[in-house]
């Protein structure tokens, strides 16, 4: 075991701080990866304030995780140390379930393990994330990054991006469609500049009238604020996809309401229960709810493959780890445009005993 700088909070709601966290010896099909970038999610938020009941302390978050490879195990043929790879949501999964077999290891019946607030297979550890020097995972489970995407740039596709790209996929978003994005936040963002390198012409539905020019610079064709009824009900039945990111309980019924025939809408922010869904809106116009989970390996690599051939990449704000803290109370705050990426060589700077 070697041991580590990371951050971590130790209790609900608890401010990140630095500490030493040990990385398990490398096991036969494992890669050791010297972290160099960590994209900070909404997700990691949530679980720090143990939002959804779960969270084991200390917790360490961060699952946007991109490096080079430092060691391999024994049995590791797809890398080799320096390679330039990355690690999304997941580090491991049954592999033997159709989910699994099918590359849908977020979906494996028998539980995926999660790169942070996950168990370990083997041990029953808790995992534990990004926000730190180091990681190890299996081989199966670390992503290449290709040449031509730039590392600095590349740690929100691996949570927001694969988030968006996979309903985007699943529901054949691409030339013609009529796509709406709802929030423009970390998902948001990578929604739009997805849809539209898809051929989608995409609007963008949002709290906040500030960021209608980001929208637009973003490649977005139009723009709604939420909170303007007039607006909202001119667009009626006027989008086939509409992409949910909102992170909080919220009424999805004016969103319903501006599906066309057999749209759909895909929920991929609150995990909570919603404000009743008014029946006639789904029964009238053929149209349906979703909800969709990150991605599996395969997608994610198509994803970062995508984004390497067609130049798409995250709008980052680049953090030192000294400023975590900050930057998770202007996330919250609804302050950041449009992802926050830790820079990693900052917590070269970090004294810890
Ligand atoms: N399904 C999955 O697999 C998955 C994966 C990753 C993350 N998530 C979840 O997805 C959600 C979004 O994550 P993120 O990292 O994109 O968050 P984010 O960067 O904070 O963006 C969320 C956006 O939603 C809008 N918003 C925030 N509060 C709102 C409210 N009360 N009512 C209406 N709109 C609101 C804001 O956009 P405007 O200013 O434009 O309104 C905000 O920028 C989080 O809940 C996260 O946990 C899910
Ligand atoms: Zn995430
Ligand atoms: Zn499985």
């Amino acid at each position: 075991m070697t041991r580590y700088k990371a951050f971590c909070a130790c209790e609900a709601h608890a401010e990140l701080t630095p500490t030493r966290i040990e990385r398990r010896n490398l096991r036969a099909d494992d890669v050791a990866i010297a972290i160099d970038y960590c994209g900070i999610c909404h997700s990691d938020a949530h679980t720090v304030n143990n939002d959804w009941g779960s969270t084991v302390y200390p917790c360490v978050p961060g699952h946007e995780i991109v490096g080079h490879v430092a060691a391999i195990g024994s049995d590791v043929t797809r890398y080799k140390v320096g390679d330039r790879v990355a690690v999304g949501c997941l580090v491991d999964s049954c592999q033997d379930c159709p989910s699994c077999d099918s590359g849908n290891e977020q979906n494996c019946t028998k539980g995926p393990t999660a790169t942070y607030n996950g168990k370990d297979r083997h041990t029953g550890e808790t995992t534990l994330g990004g926000y730190s020097e180091h990681i190890v995972v299996r081989e199966k489970f670390v992503l290449r990054v290709p040449a031509a995407l730039d590392m600095k740039y590349a740690g929100p596709l691996l949570c927001a991006g694969i988030t968006v790209w996979t309903p985007l996929r699943r529901h054949g978003v691409g030339k013609g469609s009529k796509v709406a994005v709802v929030g423009l936040g970390g998902l948001g963002h990578m929604a739009v500049k997805l849809a539209v390198a898809l051929g989608a012409e995409v609007t963008v539905i949002t709290t906040s009238a500030g960021k209608a020019d980001d929208a637009r610079a973003l490649g977005a064709a139009d723009v709604l604020l939420s909170k303007e009824p007039k607006a909202m009900q001119g667009s009626a039945n006027r989008f086939d996809f509409i992409l949910d990111t909102i992170p909080t309980k919220h009424n999805v019924n004016p969103y319903l309401t501006l599906l066309g025939r057999n749209g759909v809408l895909v929920l991929v922010g609150a995990l909570e229960p919603l404000e009743a869904i008014h029946g006639a809106l789904l029964v009238l116009n053929n149209r349906s709810i979703s909800g969709s989970l990150i991605g599996g390996l395969p997608a994610t690599q198509e994803l970062l493959d995508f984004c390497a051939e067609h130049n798409v990449l995250p709008t980052c704000e680049m953090v030192d780890v000294r400023d975590i803290n900050s930057a998770f109370k202007r996330m919250q705050a609804n302050d950041v445009k449009y992802r926050f990426v830790i820079d990693m060589a900052s917590l070269r700077n970090v004294e810890i005993d």
